[in-house]
């Protein structure tokens, strides 16, 4: 819901229990009112008109007040806007009017009852627009900006697509989730000090390093099931960056968009124009669990494709095969899967062009002739007849110097003249901006999914920009922020062209998370880690901000092959990687006849319970910080557990689990037990889930009676 003030100059969103005020001052400057729960027009109207920001000489009135800080004027805070021409840096805007309701100039379509405000500006031709948007439901504001350009060519340094302001408080906790490879998503929180907090990537994709998200709770006082935290999150796939600044008189603001320094983002010419990605803030007082739950009814209700279908169970044969795959042997390790209940064999990497290594064929999306002699569509078929979907794993953006591709067309890479090549992995990165190089890559896949029953595409990303030039561009280039619209744009065109195949996005594991590109893909890879220990950590943490929906999870061997060689019984890896989209990824070939009977024990209880785990609410029951942790799943008269226990120490009993999102005048029955519990007990006293012993996971189905 927008409410109008009476004087035209006040609005207030409203989701269904939080709202988002602002103003426009007497000089026309647009300042912040209010974050927080729902409050009435009368309220904003109110807070409108009290006192406004105190003038000292030495500080800017409007810092840390204003919506979007531009760069000018009586201003010291990061500017959100940047722009510059030969004559003059900065702007000075003028307010033109707002608009409400309806898709006009929208990122993404509205639905219905969705909720917009566009409030324009101007300055000497170039049409600066601020959109928020309330989602039906949903209590994220997605706010982001569009910049159109009427007046002579300008340098954009800097276009944010939102800075969040929060209420002034004695001091603020940061929650951030920072990593690389193979140890993504790591939950740590810190107080937040006077200055700057800096996370991004220069990296020209999302990166390992930080999820574009932060959490921030006053006082570092809120705990998993209490307390106010506000929290925002990117949806850019690219380069960006997030400060969350501390300015002198303790206020705080957030300010995020796309691209990682202030040097260039864009030229625009007359007549060009820019939209931002979305930058979604979300206030929640029910703690860090709340907060995660409704950012996770978002993603499932308004940005991840079809959430409401439920993913497969996969199987991938990367771990087992690398790049040593046939026809014959995925036809035996297909069959394996079947028997194992799985419903979507994907072949992973080597199945096309020379790839016998990662030294060659990135590019060359045709069957490898050798390995597949008939092509995929022998083994797709044989495949559907197991009666189980197929997929493919592809590379798009990249490219080895060894492959055909790049023989015909050495410039279709970043680089730039003069300058050495930078290989990593053996592979350069396909200049995506240019439209022979985007029309090759829609042809090339377009006609593979046409070729073959393909029912699902793992969409890879193996290393960032280093090279990002292209001769004959002048700088700043448009490149870093191209390659992201277009890679959005192919994803979006393939969608349509192929409304039956499901997408994965992975870059080396969770390189590429964000609400932009979870916007496009049916789910994700979260990371190369498959140690079902080292899991727990990575799944907690991007539970944080994205749901299980989403998240794909496999159980590979023991002792872990990939990284650290841990033994681990099969119980505790399919309890840990059925916490979200499970899947299988080791040799089946190797398993013996009752490891394969349990694998497809494990398989057909997580049938079972997958509507409660991929549409469910999330409860984090204990973190996974040694010894015993647990989430529990919601849904509707449904609820389910998967407990782990790290290790056993003596004379430190194993606690009883405190459940959550029960009725406690219910009765619950333990599918596993057969025995009723009485709500209200499982919620203050717990349920005793009989773990011991080290590396000890378990599953309880509850229903209500
Ligand atoms: C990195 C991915 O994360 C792996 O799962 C696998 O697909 C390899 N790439 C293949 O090269």
């Amino acid at each position: 819901m927008v409410e109008i003030g009476a004087d035209g100059r006040t609005w207030l969103l409203s989701g269904p229990t939080s709202s988002y005020g602002l103003r426009l001052g007497d000089e026309d400057e647009l300042l912040h009112l209010h974050w927080g729960p729902r409050i009435a027009l009368a309220d904003a109207e109110a807070l409108a008109a009290g006192p406004g920001p105190e003038y000292w000489a030495f500080e800017a009135t409007l810092d840390g007040h204003e919506e979007y800080p531009v760069e000018g004027g009586p201003r010291f805070v990061r500017p959100a806007l940047s722009v510059r021409t030969p004559e003059r840096r900065g702007t000075e805007w003028r307010f033109e009017g707002y608009g409400t309701g309806g898709a006009e100039g929208t990122e993404g379509a509205a639905g219905a009852g969705d909720d917009e405000l566009r409030l324009r500006f101007s300055d000497s031709g170039l049409g600066i627009t601020l959109h928020y948007r309330m989602r039906a439901g949903s209590d994220v504001v997605e706010r982001w900006v569009t910049l159109a350009n009427e007046g002579p060519a300008l340098e954009v340094l800097r276009a944010d697509s939102a800075t969040w302001t929060l209420p002034l408080r004695d001091g603020w906790r940061l929650s951030q989730l920072h990593g690389r490879w193979a140890a993504e998503s790591r939950l740590t929180r810190s107080d937040l000090t006077y200055g700057e907090k800096v996370i991004g990537s220069r990296r020209g994709h999302t990166g390992h390093q930080h999820l574009p998200w932060v959490a921030l709770d006053a006082d570092g006082t809120a705990t998993e099931e209490l307390g106010e935290v506000y929290g925002c999150a990117l949806a850019w796939s690219g380069s960006w960056r997030i400060a969350v600044a501390q300015l002198p008189d303790a206020r705080v603001q957030i300010t995020g968009g796309a691209g990682y320094d202030d040097s260039g983002l864009l030229r625009l010419e007359p007549g060009e124009g820019f939209v931002t990605p979305v930058f979604a803030g979300l206030w929640s007082d029910g703690g860090f669990g709340g907060a995660s739950r409704a950012w996770h009814a978002y993603q499932r209700e308004h940005v991840i494709p079809d959430a409401d279908r439920y993913r497969p169970v996969l199987y991938n044969s990367w771990e087992a095969t690398e790049f040593d795959i046939s026809e014959e042997q995925q036809r035996a390790l297909a069959r394996r899967a079947a028997e194992a209940g799985i419903e979507l064999f994907v072949v992973d990497d080597g199945w096309f062009g020379a790839r016998t290594s990662d030294r060659a064929g990135l590019g060359d999306w045709t069957p490898n002739r050798d390995r597949f002699p008939g092509g995929l569509k022998p083994l797709a078929d044989h495949v559907h007849g197991l009666g189980m979907q197929f997929g493919i794993w592809v590379e798009p953006e990249m490219v080895n110097q060894d492959s055909d591709l790049y023989r015909a067309h050495p410039d279709w890479v970043q680089f730039q003249p003069g300058r050495r090549r930078t290989e990593l992995r053996n592979q350069l990165v396909l200049n995506l901006a240019r439209e022979d190089v985007q029309e090759y890559l829609w042809e090339r896949l377009d006609t593979l999914l046409s070729g073959a029953p393909v029912d699902y595409v793992k969409w890879d990303f193996n290393r960032a920009f280093t090279d990002a030039g292209w001769p004959g561009e002048a700088y700043p280039q448009r490149l870093w922020v191209d390659h992201v619209h277009a890679l959005y744009r192919l994803l979006d065109r393939l969608r349509a062209a192929h409304p039956g195949v499901a997408f994965e996005s992975c870059s080396g594991g969770g390189g590429r998370i964000d609400l932009g590109i979870m916007s496009r893909t049916d789910q994700v890879w979260t990371s190369d880690n498959t140690d079902p220990l080292d899991r727990l950590a990575i799944q907690h943490g991007y539970s944080q901000v994205h749901p299980a929906r989403a998240m794909a999870a496999w159980v590979t061997d023991s002792p872990n092959t990939q990284l650290n060689g841990r033994v681990s019984s099969l119980r505790f890896r399919f309890v840990s990687a059925m916490a979200g989209v499970l899947g299988v990824g080791g040799d089946l070939t190797r398993w013996s006849g009752e490891e394969l009977a349990e694998a497809r024990t494990w398989v057909e209880l997580y049938k079972e319970i997958r509507p409660v785990v991929q549409g469910g609410d999330l409860y984090r029951l204990r973190a996974p910080e040694g010894g015993l942790s647990a989430v529990q799943y919601v849904r509707g008269d449904e609820a389910v557990v998967l407990a782990w226990l790290q290790a056993q120490h003596h004379g430190e009993p194993v606690p009883p689990l405190r459940l959550r999102g029960l009725d406690p005048t219910a009765s619950y029955e333990c599918l596993e037990t057969r025995e009723v519990h009485r709500g209200a007990v499982l919620l203050h006293h717990g349920l005793r889930t009989g773990l011991r012993g080290d590396l000890d996971a378990t599953v309880v189905r509850l229903r209500r009676k």
